[in-house]
């Protein structure tokens, strides 16, 4: 079996042939969406639950659109910001919702190793989608594999990810993913936005976006997540941009072919210039939210599968 796991909780326990494994079969459902042949039944019978304890556009909308397209019965848990409560109260919500015997359970939750915890306590097969700084490993997927499409290969590329790194679930996802398919993978943003002990990971570190921008393949810009934050990171968002932002100027110094992502959601003039944001020779945002869906569907597809085996293994036993 080259896909073994029995949750997705993070890119940091796959190995590179389960990560290539999820990629092949997500390229596979991206051509058949756009033909229109996908089957409806590979996840006939199954139930979806999607608990997000944060807000989200993109990824809710994408699990569901995952699920609903592969035939999945799916079901959006309605929870406000303001009824998220810790500990005792996110295990009972695990045990009343893994009583109803729910196959597939989507969870985002604002504090890292929350959904570890969860995936402990229910029988079904837990994706994470974003917990804390911690990980969000099908954002991690959706952009290796609209990298792949783009640049024909996932290994020994230069890929910039650059400002708030610090309070980016995106970026330690992709970090370990890039990393572990042998890319180079440069940091770019201000001391303050950096996490400390950065050198473990592997990675190049610049504060100059001049710098670190210089013959990259791939430019990856993040969000100033101001909610994580709880002081003066940076001095104004003006003079953020001013330093960070990405512009054509900066972009000029990474390689002429180089592509431009962003996760979403995106604050214009404030990390990337909207003109960069939208011009559909750079980048690639559009298609990061299509490879999305499709990363999502093979992620539940392989998951199921691993459901289905596991069961019939005690059936047997
Ligand atoms: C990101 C997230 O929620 O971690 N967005 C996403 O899932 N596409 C990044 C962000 O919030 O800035």
């Amino acid at each position: 079996m080259t896909f073994r796991a029995r949750h997705l909780l993070g890119i940091e326990h796959l190995h590179p042939t389960e990560i290539t494994t999820l990629l092949d079969l997500a390229d596979k459902y991206a051509d058949q969406t756009r033909n229109g042949t996908v089957d409806k039944t590979v996840l006939a019978g199954m139930t979806q639950i999607n608990m997000f304890f944060e807000n989200s556009t993109r990824t809710q909308a994408s699990f569901e659109i995952a699920g609903k397209r592969l035939g999945a019965d799916v079901m959006n848990m309605a929870m406000q910001a303001s009824s998220i409560k810790k500990g005792e109260t996110l295990i009972d919500t695990a045990l009343t919702l893994n009583a109803m015997h729910p196959d597939l359970l989507v969870v985002r939750h604002p504090n890292s190793g929350a959904v570890d915890l969860l995936a402990q306590k229910v029988n079904g097969a837990v994706l994470n989608a974003g917990d804390g700084r911690h990980e969000h490993p099908t954002q991690a997927l959706l952009d290796a594999l609209t990298i792949r499409r783009a640049k024909g290969r996932l290994h020994r590329l230069s890929i910039a990810i650059c400002g708030d790194i610090a309070h980016s679930r995106v970026a330690r996802s992709n970090i370990m993913l890039l990393g572990k398919m042998e890319n180079r993978v440069r940091l770019i943003g201000p001391p303050t936005l950096m996490p400390s002990g950065i050198g473990e990971f592997g990675v190049e570190v610049f504060d100059n976006m001049e710098e670190g921008l210089k013959d990259v393949d791939v430019v990856m810009m993040l969000r100033l997540q101001k909610e994580r934050m709880d002081g003066g990171f940076i001095p104004s968002e003006r003079e953020y941009f001013h330093r960070y932002g990405l512009d054509a100027a900066k972009l000029a110094h990474a390689k002429p072919d180089a592509i431009v992502m962003h996760p979403g959601p995106m604050n214009r003039g404030v990390e990337i210039d909207g003109n960069i944001a939208d011009d559909i020779n750079r980048s690639v945002i559009q298609t990061q939210v299509e490879m999305g869906v499709a990363v999502r569907m093979a992620a539940m597809d392989l998951l199921a599968q691993n459901l289905r085996a596991s069961r019939q293994a005690e059936v047997m036993a």
